[in-house]
């Protein structure tokens, strides 16, 4: 049978569509799965009456665990296999950091999960704020740590180790403790503890946020402060001080330089969905060719006719996703996002998260929908 490029697309039914879920809100709430979610994922691993498969891909402000124990947690929960090629987290393109700076101070997560997280990602020296309160306790004077604090907690002498940059990389768990050494850093001489800066303009310590989020959707019937919140406080702190804007860098949805990486996650992920697919075919033409040819049998060939070369992979001409499918619960950073960067992305909001349908949300999506099983049954009959 003679197999083109554009038929084997067909035939093998993968669509030129795609999708990218936000994670919180939308697949998950808090320990709690969205029960919608395992079918929605189900229809578009191809089991729905178009027999298609969709690419996707997960793009979360979340974090504080590495890519593959977040991708381990969303296999387990959707009973389905998830990669860390198809996940994006708010602290993942942080990775670029690694060349620009030494000691880091990484804050938020649990215990020093996020210390791991950054040492994976090849930051040599990393510190965080559970190492500062064993140096010295009386930096957080109403705080002891717990036994299993100590335990994870380093021996450093922060006196003679200067922080380059500070790094949110998710939720802080002690806000008072975090924002407490986060300023004394920021106002200090070169990050070094116990010091004061003459003029805090001399300070170059850097700060990153792993993303915005004022609020996000847990188990508990209300939205909880997020990061963004941690920011408006840190930000307040830091003008009473002295008197001057802080000057943060932020990761994360809505920003573009998240998107521009999405968008190469998401063009990896198709031409990995799409080269399995060649893999399979090809392997089907050789077992094939092996077998004697009927008249009929002709090898596979390209649109114009040539023979696709055993390594001719259909993807290496694989045109950018036709329209992505953006299924979020929170207008400021999901919604925004899908509809700042690319008019191909189409913004779908939920009402599972922080949006609960009773307000207009601030970011206006192309479509709201009850949940995400109804958004991808929406988009998958919008194409066809
Ligand atoms: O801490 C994560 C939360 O702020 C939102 O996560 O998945 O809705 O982007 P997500
Ligand atoms: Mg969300």
């Amino acid at each position: 049978t003679v197999r083109t490029r554009k038929q084997i697309i067909d035939h093998e039914r993968v669509a030129s569509y795609a999708f990218a879920f936000d994670i919180d809100g939308v697949i998950v709430r808090g320990p709690e799965t969205i029960p919608e979610a395992r079918d929605a994922l189900r229809m578009l691993n191809g089991d729905n009456k178009y027999n298609i498969k969709v690419p996707y891909i997960f793009i979360t402000n979340g974090g504080g665990r590495s890519e593959k124990a977040r991708c381990r947690d969303l296999s387990k929960r959707l009973n389905i296999t998830v990669t860390e090629d198809q996940v994006i987290q708010g602290h993942t393109p942080m990775k670029d950091l690694v060349p620009v700076y030494k000691n880091v101070l990484v804050v938020g997560g649990m215990l020093d999960s996020c210390r791991k997280v950054a040492q994976d990602y090849g930051f040599k020296n990393v510190y965080i704020p559970l190492d500062i309160m064993k140096w010295n306790p009386s930096v957080t004077p109403y705080y002891q740590l717990s036994d299993e604090e100590k335990a994870v907690a380093r021996d450093v002498d922060f006196s003679k180790v200067p922080i380059d940059a500070i790094l949110v990389f998710a939720d802080s768990r002690n806000w008072a403790a975090d924002q407490q050494i986060i300023l004394e850093i920021l106002l200090s001489k070169n990050g070094v503890m116990g010091t004061v800066a003459k003029d805090p303009s001399e300070n170059k310590v850097g700060l990153y946020f792993a993303h915005s989020d004022f609020v996000w959707a847990t188990d508990y019937g209300l939205s909880r402060y997020g990061m963004g919140a941690l920011q408006v406080s840190i930000a307040a702190l830091y003008q009473e001080h002295t008197g001057r804007e802080l000057q943060v860098t932020r990761f994360g949805k809505p920003q573009r330089g998240t998107f521009r990486f999405a968008e190469k996650v998401l063009s990896n992920w198709r031409r990995n969905t799409l080269s399995e697919h060649v893999e399979q075919l090809n392997l089907e033409d050789a077992e094939a060719s092996d077998s004697p040819l009927s008249d009929s049998e002709d090898e596979a060939t390209d649109t114009e006719g040539a023979p696709l070369e055993q390594t001719d992979k259909l993807v290496l001409d694989l045109p950018p996703a036709s329209t992505v499918y953006f299924v979020g619960d929170t207008p400021e950073s999901d919604i925004r996002f899908a509809n700042s960067h690319d008019s191909s992305w189409y913004s779908i909001l939920v009402k599972t998260g922080v949006f609960q349908g009773n307000t207009t949300p601030k970011y206006q999506p192309k479509k709201i929908c009850e949940n995400v099983l109804e958004a991808v049954k929406f988009a998958i009959e919008r194409e066809h």
